[in-house]
């Protein structure tokens, strides 16, 4: 995904603020004292609301991208949030301050883009304070954020450019999740030292304001953008959109909705 453009990704994530801030009212119990680590906080939206919460003491956010942090920093600044660049995937970056220092870790869509996710989950793992508790939310592979490029990039017209292009996202696969007693967990989870208390497959239909705002919350997701000419970008755009609306991932005209289908968990450190 561009990280690039600070400024445009923060006047264009109402989604993720919106399931962010949904899924820690259903899943989220805040407890006096808490301090919060937020794993790939992006600008810094929902550090700042994370941080105003009652019984949360402090926030520390964490992001890949220095562009972002540096918008966090000055645009969702708060004195009890921190905000530092480092790679989840990469346990040398994580802070030696941070292990066994966070009773809560938070991360809204970041692990899709995250191929070593066992990797990266170890590493908020050693975060936690013993008993602490993660939540967060990814995007599915029975997504069609997954799926639509996909299928797009298959096609000869596309795949010509797209041959060598490097896969970037990485979604939950659904063949992670199991379900015994009636009770859902992830292998993965528990392969990296968690009990699962909560695991859910989420629908999440998302209103846009217009066409053009969700062809610019869409375009910087898609690197595939950047193997493919200047001058057939713009085909690229309305070829996605025409499979988006016959699969069903945007559907509406003036103000269109895209339906997002992604995994949220809650889990403990054991
Ligand atoms: C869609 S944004 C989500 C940002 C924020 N969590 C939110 O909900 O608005 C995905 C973020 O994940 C970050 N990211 C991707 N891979 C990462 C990694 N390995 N470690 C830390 N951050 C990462 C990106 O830089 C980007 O800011």
């Amino acid at each position: 995904m561009d990280t690039e453009n600070p400024h445009h990704y923060s006047q264009n994530n109402s989604l993720q603020h919106g399931v962010g801030v949904e899924v820690l009212q259903q899943y989220m119990t805040w407890e006096g004292g808490d301090a919060v680590l937020d794993a790939g906080c992006g600008t810094g939206e929902l550090c700042s609301y994370i941080s105003k919460q009652p019984g949360v003491a402090s926030v520390v956010g964490f992001d890949l991208s220095p562009d972002f942090i540096s918008y966090a920093r000055t645009n969702n600044s708060s004195p009890n949030v921190r905000y530092h660049v480092a790679d989840a995937a990469d346990p040398s970056t994580i802070k030696p301050e941070w292990r066994g220092a966070f009773s809560k870790v938070v991360s809204f869509f970041v692990l899709h883009w995250v191929k070593d996710k066992a990797t990266a989950l170890k590493a908020l793992n050693s975060c936690l304070k013993p008993g602490g508790e993660i939540v967060f939310v990814c995007v599915s592979d029975k997504s069609k954020f997954h799926e639509v490029p996909l299928e797009l990039s298959s096609l000869p017209k596309w795949s010509i450019y797209l041959k060598d292009a490097a896969p970037a996202l990485f979604p939950w696969p659904s063949s992670d999740i199991m379900i015994t007693n009636e009770h859902r967990s992830s292998r993965l989870m528990e392969a990296c030292g968690y009990e699962v208390i909560a695991c859910d497959i989420k629908k999440y239909p998302h209103c846009y304001i217009s066409r053009d705002q969700l062809r610019g919350v869409i375009r910087p997701t898609l690197p595939h953008l950047s193997y493919i000419p200047e001058d057939k970008q713009e085909e690229f755009m309305e070829d996605l959109e025409k499979l988006a609306e016959e699969r069903h991932w945007i559907t509406g005209e003036g103000a269109p909705t895209m339906h997002e289908v992604y995994v949220a968990i809650r889990a403990r450190k054991i």
